[in-house]
């Protein structure tokens, strides 16, 4: 038999993926693993949903999507973020974002392409571009609060450079850009060729006011493809319904990718999101009160703790410093869960440079996030003592 693909050979599991199975086997232990909200999708989201299937609306859509859905998200990213996409034309609902990062990656790449990755980076995007056959280069953003600062930047562009992929808020730090951060990266993108994958799926969750996308800045709009999702704004990560918003030239290339590799997203899915953003401009509001009420109680305990972090500005992670207690991320993660009933990420997952620290997710109810953090607590006093 002829070998298979090496580059998918290659490709590791996801270590998020590989801690949670190890942590189902501690049925007792408090999980601060999870990358979702812990909010159920709306009940009038559902409800449409079941309609939908009533209705007989389970066959094929269009490859791009419903058109009403694409109006709905026209006018929902414009009257939320600003963005103007014309809904025929510059607009794909996709399944999920994992799947709208997939075609723009594949639409853009070529073999030997370098793409410019901020990390600790969300561990999704290295494995796209690597089946791609192009290359991922990592940006350190530790020494910058997890930000790539024009300087970074600047250092990292190469006329190979073909993408540049920016979250914002991020996973697994939180951090999110501001205008004035973003204009300043944009003025070092300005000469150059590279496109942006401005990966926004977190937007909704931003605990500043408002959001900026670095496709509303000038001249950014022609080089920079937005990825959203209803996967965390309306906690519905197994829907799978996801967007690209790009300009015409490149969303002509990739609906050929997506048509495919899916033929279209889930119809019901489609109907749940059409009510989502037609009816749900506010949902998101009561998930991201609470998330920024648990980002401060999160942040006081590790200060207390005696652990660094940079403060999150949404989403709702926080990847704590843990080279202080002379361990590996790994060795951490294992014994806190091990010993203390508390599951946390290893940062390793998150690149090579997300060794030393680790993520926890505050999606959680207030009383279960306190006492996984006090359990935390004891378990850093007892390793700090130690040492
Ligand atoms: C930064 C980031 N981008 C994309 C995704 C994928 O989102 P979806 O579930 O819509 O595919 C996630 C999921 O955790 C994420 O954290």
């Amino acid at each position: 038999m002829h070998q298979l693909n090496p580059v998918t050979k290659q490709i590791q599991i996801s270590g998020i993926r590989r801690f949670t199975d190890l942590v189902a086997k501690y049925p007792d232990a408090l999980s601060l693993t999870i990358g979702q909200p812990h909010w159920p999708t709306p009940q009038h989201v559902k409800e449409a949903a079941m309609v939908a299937i009533e209705k007989g609306y389970t066959t094929y859509t269009p490859n791009r999507g419903l058109p009403a859905l694409r109006e709905a998200a026209h006018a929902y990213y414009g009257t939320k973020f600003d963005l103007d996409y014309h809904p025929e034309k510059e607009i794909l609902v996709t399944a999920g974002a994992t799947h709208a990062l997939d075609i723009s990656l594949r639409a853009l790449l070529e073999p030997e392409d370098e793409v410019l990755i901020p990390a600790p980076a969300y561990p999704g995007y290295e494995p796209i571009v690597r089946l791609a056959g192009a290359q991922p280069v990592y940006i350190d953003t530790r020494p910058d609060g997890f930000k790539v600062t024009p300087e970074t930047l600047q250092r990292h562009i190469t006329e190979r450079t073909k993408v540049l992929v920016l979250p914002s808020p991020a996973n697994p730090t939180g951090v999110a850009y501001t205008r004035e951060e973003l204009q300043a990266l944009a003025a070092v993108l300005e000469p150059t060729e590279a496109y942006v994958i401005t990966d926004e799926i977190y937007s909704e969750l931003h605990f500043a006011d408002a959001h900026v996308s670095l496709a509303t800045l000038p001249g950014m709009r022609e080089r920079t493809i937005v990825i959203h999702g209803l996967s965390k704004s309306h906690s519905m990560t197994g829907w799978r319904i996801g967007f690209v918003l790009a300009p015409v030239e490149i969303v002509e290339e990739m609906v050929k990718v997506l048509q495919y590799s899916i033929s279209c997203a889930s119809s019901i899915s489609q109907y749940a999101a059409l009510e989502a953003l037609l009816h749900g401009q506010r949902d998101a509001e009561p998930m991201r009160e609470q998330y920024r009420q648990n980002r401060d109680v999160v942040v006081r305990a590790l200060t207390e703790m005696g652990l660094e972090v940079a403060v999150p500005d949404g989403a709702f992670y926080a990847f704590p410093s843990i080279s202080s207690i002379g361990q590996s991320s790994q060795e951490f993660a294992q014994a806190l869960l091990h010993e203390a009933l508390v599951a946390v990420v290893p940062g390793d997952a998150f690149s090579t440079l997300g060794e030393g620290y680790i993520r926890l997710s505050y999606a959680c109810e207030d009383e279960k996030l306190q006492t996984a953090l006090g359990r935390m607590g004891q378990y850093v006093a007892r390793q700090t003592s130690r040492g």
